[in-house]
C-alpha cells in the first residue's frame, strides 16, 4: 500500500512540488513549502486519528494533505482540479489502488473555497487543515507597501492552533492576531468564505467549526 513516506521518497513528486513554490514565489504569492504540504498533511491525520476513523483513512488524509496543492504548478487558478489530474497519475504509476486513488483525487480537486465541497472525510480533513495554516511565515513579501490584504491578513497572525476535541465532537481554531497590523474585520473579510467551508467540512465529520480570534469566540 502506498504510503505518505513513499509519496515524500517519490524524485518525480518532489521535482513538481518545488517547481510550485517556486512559480509562486514568482508571482508573490503566499508561500507553499514543504511547511505548508506538512502541516496540512500532519493536521489532515490527526483531524481524522482524533476523531476514531480508520489508520488507512487517515493516511490517505495525510497523502492528499500533502499533495493538495501540487496543481499550482500549472497555475494557481483552479489548481485544485488540475493537482487531482496530476496526483492521480502519480499513484496510478506508484499502483494504488483505484478506491483509494478517487479518494485522494476527489479531496485534492475539492479543496478550494470557491468550487470545493466537503465530499469524504478526507476531503474534509483537508480543507479544515489548508483553511486553518493562516501565519506570518507564510508571507513571502518583505515589503509592507507591496502587502495585498491577504498579505496583511497573513502576517497580522501570530499563532494559530488547530484543537480537536473527539468528545464534544468539536474542532476548534484559534487564532492569535495583531490588530494594528490586521482588524478582525479584514481578517473576516479576506477568509469569511473559508470559515464557512471549513464550518460545513466539520459537520461532514459529525463536528462543530469555533473560530477563536484573541480569545473571543467568531463562530
Ligand atoms: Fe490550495
Ligand atoms: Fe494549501
Amino acid at each position: 500500500m502506498v504510503t505518505l513516506e513513499d509519496v515524500k521518497k517519490d524524485p518525480e513528486i518532489d521535482t513538481y512540488f518545488q517547481k510550485t513554490n517556486a512559480f509562486l514565489g514568482k508571482m508573490g504569492a503566499i508561500v507553499h513549502d514543504y511547511s505548508h504540504a506538512n502541516t496540512v498533511s500532519d493536521n489532515s491525520r490527526r483531524i481524522l486519528e482524533a476523531l476514531g476513523y480508520p489508520k488507512r483513512e487517515a493516511e490517505l488524509a495525510a497523502i492528499a494533505g500533502y499533495l493538495h496543492d501540487i496543481g499550482n504548478v500549472i497555475n494557481r487558478y483552479d489548481h485544485g482540479r488540475v493537482g487531482a489530474v496530476l496526483v492521480f497519475t502519480f499513484l496510478l504509476r506508484m499502483g494504488m489502488d483505484p478506491e483509494e486513488i478517487a479518494t485522494v483525487v476527489s479531496a485534492i480537486g475539492n479543496h478550494e473555497e470557491k468550487t470545493g465541497s466537503p465530499i469524504s472525510s478526507i476531503g474534509a480533513a483537508v480543507i479544515i487543515s489548508d483553511k486553518v495554516d493562516v501565519h506570518r511565515a507564510r508571507v513571502r513579501k518583505k515589503d509592507f507597501s507591496t502587502f495585498t490584504t491577504r498579505d496583511r491578513v497573513n502576517y497580522a497572525v501570530e499563532h494559530g492552533e488547530l484543537k480537536i476535541d473527539p468528545a464534544e465532537r468539536r474542532i476548534t481554531m484559534e487564532l492569535n492576531i495583531d490588530l494594528s497590523i490586521s482588524s478582525v474585520m479584514e481578517y473576516f473579510e479576506i477568509f469569511l468564505t473559508r470559515m464557512v467551508l471549513s464550518r460545513r467540512a466539520a459537520s461532514q465529520l459529525g463536528c462543530n467549526f469555533e473560530l477563536y480570534i484573541n480569545e473571543a469566540r467568531f463562530l
